[in-house]
């Protein structure tokens, strides 16, 4: 099946603190996934870099149209038609 989020290689350091390394995933129609891991593993770096409030230092973010569509290539163009990503606002 097509995916409708598409992660691809996703790298973010802060400083000399590599918060992921290569990072990639991808989110199919109907799947729940549960993002787990240990204080400072960097769930939410990820989730803020899905959401557009930080930019990858590597790496790509796409959102599909259930059509199978691409809607956009990158998440800073993320708002309009991606669905409701409201609980990554939950993350801090
Ligand atoms: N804005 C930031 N500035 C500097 N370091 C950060 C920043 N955000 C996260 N980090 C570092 O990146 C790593 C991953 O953090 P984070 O994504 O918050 O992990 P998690 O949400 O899994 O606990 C940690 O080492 C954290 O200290
Ligand atoms: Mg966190």
């Amino acid at each position: 099946m097509n995916p409708l989020l598409k992660l691809t290689g996703l790298s973010k350091s802060f400083g000399g603190v590599r918060a992921l390394v290569d990072v990639s995933f991808d989110l199919c129609p109907d799947e729940v996934h549960a993002l787990v891991g240990e204080n400072g593993a960097g769930k939410s770096t990820l989730v803020k870099m899905i959401t557009g409030a930080h930019q990858p230092d590597a790496g790509t973010i796409e959102f599909f149209r259930t059509d199978g569509g691409r809607a956009r290539s990158a998440a800073r163009k993320r708002s309009g038609d991606c669905g409701d990503l409201s609980a990554a606002r939950a993350v801090s």
